[in-house]
C-alpha cells in the first residue's frame, strides 16, 4: 500500500508534503517521512507511527528545501520502525515507494558482491542502494534511475531525489498507481490526484511501465521499452477541502449516520431515468450475456455476494462471485458472452485491478462499480458506474458497502428487465420497494441506543459467530468482517444452515451468536437454527422485525428489532445493526476504530 508524493516547487516543500501526506494517510500510518534538497544536499526526517509525529518531529526539527519526497507506510518488508521508514536513502540518492520490489534479495546478493551491505530490513533501500552504485560507476542521475528500474521485478510506484539536484525528479510505475501534477513553474507527483488536490488538479497518470523525468519546467515521458511518449494531461475534479467528522466522534460513525442521504442520492441518481438510460441502458446488452462474473476484495466482494443472489432470482442471470486475488491467478475462462463487474470503493485495490486487466478484451464489457471516478479501475472499464457515496475516510466500510449495494441492486432490476425476467409488476415492487430503503436505513439506525447495550456485553468476549441464510448471508459475513477489523474480536460468518457441518462445535455457553432472521421465507428455517444454538447454551443476539421478534425472541439473549421490510433489499437495511454493532464494540474497548492496526483504507499491493 503506502502512499507517495513529490513536489519541484517554489516554496518550501515540507508542509506541501506533509499536506499531501495527509490526503494519503487512509494508504497505511505505520510510519512516515520526508526527503528534501536542501542547498544541494539530501536530508531526511522520518517518525515512526501516524503523521501526526512526523509533523511534531519536523517541529523540533524542521527540514529546508524547495525540492522533496514522501511517505506513508504500511509496512510489506520490515518492522514497523523508524529505521524501516522511507524515504530511504543510500549516498547520494533518496527513494520512495509504494509496492512490492520481488527479486530485493538477489539484488542484495548482488550488492553485498560490492561490498554494500543494507542498512534497514526494507525491499525498498535495495532500490536506494543499487541506484546509488550506478552513480559510482559514473552513470547520470537519469541513467542511473533507469538502470535501476530495469533491474526491478515486482510491483512499484518510485520517486527518486537526487543529492546535488534540485530540480530533478525520477518517477516510475509498474502495478501501482501515480500521477503527476502540473503547477505554474513548479511540478508534483502523488499516488493519486487526491493527494495533490490542494497543489493542481491538472493531472498525468502514468501508464504501465512508464517512467518520467521531471523538472520544474515539466515532464517527460517514457514508456516501457524506453520510448519518448506523450501523456494526456488533464483536468481533474478532486475537491480539495478536507473532510471533517462533522461532530461524530469517529469518520465511522459519521459515515454511517451517513447512509439515508447517501442512498437516496445514489438511487435517485439512477432510478431517475436518464442516467440509468446513459449509464446502463444504453451501454449494457444484458440480455445477451449468458453469465455475470462479479470480483472484489473485502466488503466489496460480499456486496457482490449479496448481489450474486438478486442477479440469480430477479433476473435469472447466473452470476460467479469471486475475490480477486484467486480469481486473478485462476485463469478462469472469460467468453465474449460474460459480462464482468468490478467493485471497489478505492478503485485502486491491487488484485483487483490485476483481475480488471485480465478480463479486459476477453469479456463482453468491463464494468467498474467504484466511489472514487478518479481512479485506475473506473479508467481502465469500459463503463463506470460511480456508487456517489463521498469520501469514505474510516477504514472499515459502511457507506461504501450500502451504495454499492444500491447500484447492484439498480443492475439486477436492468436486467431483470431486459431479459424479461420479471412482470412489468413484479419490476414496478421491486422498484418502488429500492425507493423506500433509504427511510428504512433512517428507521434502522434508531436501533442505535439498543445495539450501543448489546455492544457493551459483547465487548467482553473473544469469539463471535454471525449466521444468515440467502441474501443475508454474506450480510452475515460482512457483520463478521466489520467486528473484527475494528474490535479485534474474533468473528466468523456461516450460512445458518451450514453450523451443524462443524461450527456447532464452537457453541457453548460463552459464545454470542448473531442471527440475522427477518420475517421472510427463510425466517422458520434461520430459527430453527437459532434453536440448535440455544440447546447448546449459545447466546443469540436476534436482529428482525417485530413480527420475527413476536414469534421467536424469546429466551434469546438480546433482541434487536428492525423495521418490517420484507424484500430483496432487505440485506442493504440489515446492513446497519451489522455496522453499529461492530462500531460501538471498538469503542466499548477503546480501539482506533477509524484507523484500526495493521490495516490500511487502500490495499495497493497484492
Ligand atoms: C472493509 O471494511 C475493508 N476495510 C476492506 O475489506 C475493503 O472493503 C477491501 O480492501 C476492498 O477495498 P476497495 O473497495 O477499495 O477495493
Amino acid at each position: 500500500m503506502c502512499g507517495i508524493v513529490g513536489v519541484l516547487g517554489k516554496h518550501q516543500a515540507a508542509p506541501i508534503l506533509v499536506d499531501g501526506l495527509r490526503r494519503l494517510e487512509y494508504r497505511g500510518y505505520d510510519s512516515a517521512g520526508i526527503a528534501t534538497v536542501n542547498n544541494g544536499q539530501l536530508d531526511r526526517r522520518r517518525a515512526l507511527g501516524k503523521l501526526v509525529n512526523l509533523n511534531d518531529h519536523l517541529v523540533l526539527h524542521p527540514l529546508a528545501g524547495t525540492s522533496g519526497i514522501g511517505h506513508t507506510r504500511w509496512a510489506t518488508h520490515g518492522a514497523a520502525t523508524t529505521a524501516n521508514a522511507h524515504p530511504h536513502a543510500s549516498g547520494r540518492i533518496a527513494v520512495v515507494h509504494n509496492g512490492i520490489i520481488e527479486n530485493f534479495r538477489e539484488l542484495r546478493v548482488f550488492l553485498a558482491s560490492h561490498k554494500i551491505e543494507p542498512q534497514t530490513e526494507t525491499d525498498t533501500e535495495t532500490v536506494a542502494m543499487l541506484a546509488d552504485w550506478h552513480l559510482s560507476q559514473g552513470l547520470s542521475p537519469i541513467e542511473a534511475a533507469k538502470e535501476t528500474i530495469a533491474r526491478l521485478e515486482g510491483a512499484y510506484a518510485l520517486a527518486f531525489l537526487f543529492d546535488g539536484e534540485d530540480d530533478l525528479m525520477i518517477v516510475a510505475r509498474k502495478g501501482s498507481p501515480l500521477a503527476v501534477g502540473w503547477g505554474d513553474g513548479e511540478m508534483f507527483v502523488g499516488s493519486d490526484a487526491l493527494a495533490l488536490a490542494s497543489m493542481t488538479n491538472e493531472i498525468t497518470y502514468l501508464e504501465e511501465g512508464d517512467l518520467a523525468i521531471i523538472t520544474r519546467a515539466g515532464a517527460d515521458f517514457f514508456d516501457a521499452g524506453g520510448c519518448a511518449v506523450t501523456r494526456q494531461r488533464r483536468t481533474v475534479a478532486v475537491d480539495a477541502t478536507s473532510v471533517d467528522k462533522a461532530g461524530h466522534r469517529h469518520f465511522m460513525s459519521k459515515e454511517i449516520a451517513e447512509q439515508p442521504v447517501v442512498l437516496a442520492n445514489t438511487i435517485k441518481f439512477y432510478l431517475d431515468g436518464q442516467k440509468r438510460r446513459e449509464l446502463i441502458s444504453e451501454n449494457l446488452d444484458l440480455a445477451a450475456v449468458d453469465r455475470v462474473v462479479m470480483v472484489a476484495c473485502g466488503t466489496a466482494s460480499l456486496a457482490c455476494f449479496v448481489a450474486k443472489y438478486w442477479f440469480e432470482q430477479i433476473a435469472g442471470l447466473p452470476v460467479e462471485v469471486d475475490i480477486a486475488s484467486e480469481f486473478r491467478y485462476r485463469e478462469p475462462p472469460i467468453s465474449g458472452r460474460t459480462l464482468t463487474i468490478f467493485v471497489s470503493q478505492s478503485g485502486e485495490t491491487a488484485d483487483t485491478l490485476a483481475a480488471l486487466r485480465y478480463c479486459a478484451g476477453k469479456a463482453s464489457q468491463v464494468v467498474a462499480v467504484v466511489n472514487v471516478i478518479e481512479s485506475s479501475i473506473a479508467r481502465e472499464s469500459d463503463v463506470v458506474l460511480p456508487i456517489h457515496a463521498g469520501p469514505e475516510i474510516g477504514v472499515a466500510s459502511t457507506k461504501a458497502f450500502t451504495c454499492q449495494l444500491a447500484v447492484l441492486a439498480v443492475l439486477a432490476l436492468e436486467a431483470a428487465k431486459q431479459r424479461g425476467a420479471c412482470s412489468d409488476k413484479v419490476l414496478q415492487k421491486l422498484t418502488s420497494d429500492l425507493w423506500r430503503v433509504p427511510s428504512l436505513v433512517a428507521d434502522a439506525l434508531g436501533t442505535d441506543a439498543a445495539i450501543q447495550v448489546v455492544s457493551a456485553q459483547l465487548a467482553r468476549h473473544d469469539d463471535a459467530i454471525f449466521l444468515g441464510r440467502g441474501a443475508h448471508y454474506p450480510l452475515a459475513l460482512e457483520g463478521a468482517l466489520k467486528l473484527k477489523e475494528i474490535s479485534y474480536i474474533h468473528a466468523e460468518g456461516y450460512a445458518a444452515g451450514e453450523l451443524k457441518h462443524g461450527p456447532i462445535a464452537l457453541i457453548d455457553e460463552q459464545m454470542p451468536v448473531v442471527v440475522l432472521a427477518p420475517h421472510d421465507a427463510m425466517f422458520e428455517k434461520t430459527v430453527s437454527n437459532m434453536q440448535e444454538v440455544m440447546a447448546r447454551g449459545g447466546k443469540i443476539i436476534m436482529i428482525s422485525d417485530a413480527e420475527g421478534v413476536s414469534k421467536a425472541g424469546d429466551s434469546t439473549w438480546h433482541r434487536i428489532e428492525m423495521p418490517q421490510f420484507e424484500s430483496h433489499w432487505s440485506p442493504i437495511v440489515y446492513s446497519i445493526p451489522m455496522q453499529l454493532l461492530a462500531y460501538h464494540t471498538a469503542c466499548e474497548k477503546g480501539t482506533d476504530v477509524d484507523q484500526p492496526r495493521n490495516l490500511a483504507k487502500s490495499v495497493t499491493v497484492e
